[in-house]
């Protein structure tokens, strides 16, 4: 049985792979309606979210599947002082996989050491969020038609933002990427990233301004300041509107760069960027239903033929 805690759990093959069948769900949707008939999803959300719970749910009422489970904490028997061992060990006699997410690095990962059933982490405190980064790599396969030789700027709160950790440890394992990171001096890449990118030899720049950079990118991967991740209001405040994409700062770039952003946006993307059709981000949420179908249909092990 597999799980899925961190996108290296999947070779570059096994990926290639997972967004294969996620294209062909997205052109034949009707060829999976009923791939996972009789089959239950558990969401298990200890910390808010709308997109990736929704998006998991979504998925699995598209394949017939259905769905239980909870979406705060104070809604569980955690409440209660359950710990996470022993919630999934509950939860592995009511569903058949389940996707959780928790404020505490690592428990997903204490969850699946315990379960009987696929876990997916839906992204663990600071640390991953691997369904996320799927979303990204086959929202940037699907739309510029490659996953290797382009230069991708991250852009925000690179020291708390889990996306961001995930996928720069995913577009390592693809041939002729830089990076530059675009951050405040207090949000910058965490040392470990770093100290990773110079053993692989990968080329990457720190940079602050993010003017300085847009004629030079592929991809801009915007990202919201995590408030809920630091440890005072005043600091937040100070940081949080320190980079806003707008369309001067557009009209400095590439006649096909693309810009991502995990969601949700608060204010470092201006609406008026959003009717610009390099913008991608509302695209990516669609593709996160399509990959997380796929991903689902991957750990049950569940094929569907083509006469289906
Ligand atoms: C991200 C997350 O939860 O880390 N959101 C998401 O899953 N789409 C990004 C964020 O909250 O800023």
């Amino acid at each position: 049985m597999r799980h899925l805690m961190n996108p290296l759990d999947f070779t570059v093959e096994e990926l290639d792979s997972l967004f294969d069948l996620a294209t062909d769900i997205e052109h034949n949707m009707e060829k999976y309606a009923y791939a996972c008939q009789g089959k239950k999803l558990a969401t298990c959300f200890y910390e808010p979210s709308t997109r990736t719970r929704l998006s998991f749910e979504s998925a699995m009422l598209n394949l017939g599947g259905s769905v239980i489970g909870f979406s705060d904490a104070g809604s569980s028997s955690a409440s209660k002082g359950e710990s996470v061992s022993d919630t999934i060990r509950v939860i592995s006699c009511f569903a058949d996989i389940c996707a959780m997410r928790h404020p505490k690095e690592g428990a997903p990962m204490v969850a699946a050491s315990k379960s009987s059933i696929p876990v997916i982490n839906a992204g663990d405190g600071g640390h991953q969020h691997p369904t996320q980064t799927l979303t990204d790599l086959l929202t940037i396969r699907s739309l510029s038609g490659k996953l290797e030789n382009f230069t991708i700027g991250l852009c925000g709160d690179l020291k708390f933002g889990r996306t961001v950790h995930s996928l720069i440890n995913a577009l390592v394992r693809y041939p002729n990427i830089r990076f530059i990171f675009i951050s405040p001096e207090e949000l910058k890449v965490p040392d470990y990233i770093i100290e990773m990118l110079k053993e692989k030899d990968i080329p990457f720049e720190e940079v602050i301004r993010l003017e300085d950079s847009m004629p030079h990118l592929d991809l801009l991967y915007m990202t919201r300041v995590q408030r809920e991740r630091f440890f005072n209001e005043e600091d937040y405040i100070r940081l949080k509107d320190f980079y806003i994409l707008n369309k001067e700062k557009m009209n400095l770039a590439k006649e096909h760069m693309l810009v991502l952003h995990p969601l949700p946006r608060v204010n470092e993307i201006s609406v008026d960027v959003d009717e610009d059709p390099r913008a991608a981000y509302f695209k990516q949420v669609q593709y996160g239903v399509y990959v997380r179908m796929a991903l689902i249909l991957t750990l049950l092990e569940i094929q569907v033929d083509e006469e289906e």
